[in-house]
C-alpha cells in the first residue's frame, strides 16, 4: 500500500484495515474498512485527521514517502472519535506541529480523550478560513453528522472536500477511488453505513446538503475518511444524490422480517408472512437473527418500507437477540415504515405485544393485530400469518403510493 495523490500535492495517506469485521462494536463491516486522512504540501505542510491508534505506523510510513513527518507543520482534526484521533497523541509527539485546529466540540472532545498538555490548539468557527500558502481552506461545523464535534474542511482552489465521517462507506480493498470499484459493492456499503451510522442525524444531512447548495460551493472531490474517494462529476453527484435518497427515507416497496425462532415454529409464522407479501408482489428479505446481526436488518431496511418483526417469548419478553436489534433499530430512528410482528410461545406469549409497541414507539404504522400461536403454529395459524403478511403489503403499496 503506498500514498496516492488525489489531486497535485493532495495525497490519502491513511490505513486500510482488511481484517476489520466489527465497526465501532455495534455494526458488522463485512467489507472491512479504511482510516482515510490526508496530506497537503503547500508553504505549510498539513494533515487533515489521523488513523486508529493501531494503524500509526502505517500512516507514519505513508506520509514519510511524501515528506518528512516531522516537517507537517498544523494537523486539521475534523472529527475526534477514536478511529481518526487515535494515532494524534504520536503524531503530535513525532511532528511538534504549529498548530492543531478543530471545532469548540473538537476542542472538548480532545481535551478529555488526551493529555492535551501543551498543544498549541486552535478552536476554528463555522465558516472560518485559513491560508496555508497556494491554497485557502474554509472549516464548516456538521454538528451531528455525526457527533457534535464534526466539521469538513473544504480546500477552495482544488474543489476538494474533506468530509470526514459523511459520505463514508466500509470498503478495504488496494483501490481509494470510487470509480475504480465495483458499483453495486459501492451502493451496498454506502447504504449499509448510512442506515447504521448517519441515520439518526437525516434532517442534519438534508441541511448540510442545502447549505452547500446554497454556498454554491463547487466540488471536484469528496475525500471521506473511511473508504473510496470520489473524484470524478458522476460519482460526485452519485453519492451526494444517493446521501439526499437516504436521509428522506421515502417509503419503497419491499419489507424486512426480521426473526429468532426458539424450536422452529416461529421460523415457520415467518414463512408464511412471506408467502402472504408474495400473494401482494411485495418482495421481501428473510433476515434470521439467530445467523445475522440487527446491522444486517438495518441495511436491509435501506430498501424497504416495512418492518415485520418475530419472535418466541422466553421468560416474558422476546429472545435476546430481537432485543438487541429493537435496541439497535430504535435507537436509529428509522422514518416512514410499516409494521407487524408475530411469534409462538409456550407459556405466557407477551413478545409479539411488546414487539408491536417497539415498532409503535418508532412511529411505523402497525398493521393487524401482535399474532402469537401456541408452541407448533398450526394450518389455521398459518393462514392468519399468511393473511397479516398480505395486509401489510397492501398498507405498504398504499404507503408507497401517498408518498408518490
Ligand atoms: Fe469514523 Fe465517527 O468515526
Amino acid at each position: 500500500m503506498r500514498p496516492v495523490e488525489l489531486k497535485k500535492d493532495i495525497y490519502w495517506v491513511g490505513s486500510v484495515d482488511f481484517d476489520i469485521r466489527n465497526f465501532h462494536h455495534y455494526s458488522r463491516a463485512p467489507e472491512g474498512s479504511t482510516y482515510n486522512c490526508y496530506l497537503v504540501r503547500d508553504e505549510k505542510t498539513v494533515l487533515f485527521d489521523t488513523v486508529d491508534a493501531h494503524d500509526y505506523a502505517e500512516m507514519v510510513k505513508h506520509i514519510s514517502e511524501i515528506c518528512d513527518p516531522e516537517s507537517i507543520d498544523y494537523i486539521v482534526c475534523n472529527h475526534l472519535e477514536p478511529d481518526h484521533s487515535g494515532a494524534l497523541p504520536r503524531i503530535v509527539r513525532l511532528c511538534k506541529p504549529e498548530k492543531i485546529f478543530c471545532s469548540a466540540m473538537g476542542l472538548k472532545s480532545m481535551t478529555n480523550l488526551y493529555d492535551t498538555t501543551g498543544w498549541p490548539i486552535e478552536v476554528v468557527k463555522d465558516g472560518a478560513r485559513l491560508n496555508i500558502g497556494k491554497r485557502n481552506i474554509t472549516f464548516l461545523e456538521t454538528r451531528m453528522l455525526h457527533w457534535p464535534d464534526s466539521m469538513v474542511s473544504y480546500l477552495e482552489e482544488d474543489r476538494v472536500l474533506i468530509s470526514n465521517d459523511a459520505f463514508g462507506q466500509n470498503i478495504a480493498s488496494s483501490y481509494r477511488f470510487a470509480d475504480e470499484c465495483d458499483r453495486s459493492l459501492l451502493s451496498a456499503s454506502m447504504k449499509r453505513y448510512f442506515y447504521n451510522i448517519v441515520l439518526p442525524y437525516s434532517p442534519q444531512v438534508l441541511k448540510t446538503l442545502k447549505r452547500v447548495q446554497d454556498l454554491g460551493i463547487a466540488i471536484d472531490v469528496i475525500a471521506p475518511d473511511h473508504g473510496l474517494i470520489f473524484r470524478t462529476p458522476e460519482d460526485v453527484k452519485f453519492v451526494i444524490d444517493s446521501y439526499r435518497e437516504f436521509a428522506e427515507q421515502k417509503p419503497k416497496l419491499r419489507a424486512v422480517i426480521a426473526y429468532e425462532s426458539m424450536w422452529n415454529g416461529t421460523a415457520k409464522m415467518a414463512a408464511a408472512v412471506a408467502d402472504g407479501l408474495e400473494d401482494e408482489g411485495v418482495p421481501y428479505v428473510l433476515v434470521n437473527l439467530q445467523e445475522a446481526h440487527c446491522s444486517d436488518v438495518m441495511a436491509e431496511l435501506a430498501d424497504s418500507g416495512a418492518l415485520i418483526l418475530g419472535s418466541a417469548t422466553r421468560n416474558n419478553m422476546p429472545m435476546v437477540n430481537m432485543m438487541a436489534c429493537i435496541a439497535h433499530v430504535k435507537g436509529l430512528r428509522p422514518q416512514n415504515l410499516v409494521g407487524a410482528a408475530f411469534g409462538t410461545y409456550g407459556w405466557s406469549g407477551e413478545a409479539p405485544k411488546m414487539m408491536a409497541e417497539a415498532l409503535a414507539e418508532m412511529k411505523a404504522d402497525v398493521v393487524g393485530e401482535p399474532l402469537k400461536c401456541y408452541f407448533n403454529p398450526k394450518a389455521e395459524d398459518l393462514a392468519k400469518c399468511r393473511a397479516l403478511g398480505a395486509e401489510v403489503a397492501r398498507a405498504l403499496r398504499e404507503k408507497c403510493r401517498n408518498a408518490g
